[in-house]
């Protein structure tokens, strides 16, 4: 199995590509792209680590080379959040970025699964399908927005406030991955009672945690510490799954034919060919239906905004 990583010089990046130099099955294909010069020596650098997966770098302005093969494309190029401002700031520069390289692997590399870390992901993912599907190899079981950080998060705050062990937290995020988009499924946490004020302080910390970090950071950029963790647990279970281990389930924001969104965040069954089977994302409390609701008009107008920018940018 190849990996390629797009943006593999920056924060996310290079972080990504060591977790998956450790964590990618034996004798897997891991392919490193920056348009910064670097790339070729942090491929070197992690080469000296001693595990059967196999590291390549490519530097410049065409990532040709380093998708020839790609199974999956693993994308985190683009600029990071800067105190008092939104995901969807970045879209300026960060459309243009996910179009081109998008366009590229649809060239290079169509049959391979693409999952999408840049910003914002509500528009992103949506700006990929376009340019997909104006290629013709639109293939809406191989195209995701990892979220995995909004579920590490939630595991963490909520064994965090409940005094449990991490592992032993499960909790389903859906929507989608930016402010009240994210909505955590508290309702469904097994063997743990939440009271109201509970409910709605651990919602809000969930929905705003990347902020913590762009804020904490203090103009040095947004999450790549926890986002390159997030993003590499999704990443190996997405090859796993593409091997042929069954019963794996991840969250991404996916077309998945919700009635309530053209892409919306949700279970998925994961298999040889991408998402085998998009899971139901089960009873919500009356809270988190409302909250649901309400974070609709949002989503659907980042989308739009993802769709339109492709229609324009011809
Ligand atoms: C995050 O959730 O930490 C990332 O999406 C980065 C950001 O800008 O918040």
């Amino acid at each position: 199995m190849k990996i390629a990583v797009l943006g593999a010089a920056g924060g996310i990046g290079q972080a990504l590509a060591l977790l998956l130099k450790l964590d990618l099955p034996e004798n897997s294909s891991l392919s490193l792209y920056d348009i910064a010069p670097v790339t070729p020596g942090v491929a070197k650098d992690l080469s000296h680590i001693p595990t059967s997966v196999h590291v390549d770098g490519y530097a410049g302005e065409d990532p040709t080379p380093a998708l020839e093969g790609a199974d999956v494309v693993l994308i985190s190029a683009g600029v990071a959040r800067k105190p008092g401002m939104d995901r969807s700031d970045l879209f300026n520069i960060n459309a243009g970025i996910i179009k081109n390289l998008v366009g590229k692997v649809a060239e290079v590399a169509p049959e391979a699964c693409i999952g999408i870390i840049t910003n914002p992901v509500n528009t992103t993912v949506a700006i990929a399908s376009e340019v997909l599907k104006k290629a013709g190899v639109y293939n809406k079981n191989k195209l995701f927005g990892i979220t995995t950080l909004d579920v590490i998060r939630a595991e963490d705050f909520v064994a965090e406030k409940k005094g449990l062990p991490e592992e032993h937290v499960r909790v389903n995020v859906i929507g989608g991955h930016s402010g009240t988009t994210i909505l955590p499924v508290l309702s469904q946490v097994q063997g743990v009672e939440f009271s109201e004020q509970e409910v709605i302080e651990l919602t809000d910390r969930i929905q705003n945690a990347g902020t913590e970090v762009v804020n904490a950071k203090a103009g040095g950029g947004s999450a790549t510490l926890s986002m390159a963790r997030a993003a590499s647990i999704f990443g190996v279970d997405l090859v796993r799954a593409l091997l042929g281990k069954q019963g794996i389930i991840q969250n991404a924001y996916v077309d998945g034919g919700n009635s309530c969104s053209p892409f919306f965040t949700q279970p998925l069954l994961l298999g040889k060919k991408g998402i085998e089977r998009v899971l139901p994302f089960g009873e919500l409390s009356p809270f988190e239906e409302q909250k649901k609701q309400e974070m609709l008009s949002v989503l659907h107008a980042d989308i739009q905004k993802g769709i339109d920018f492709v229609k324009n940018n011809d």
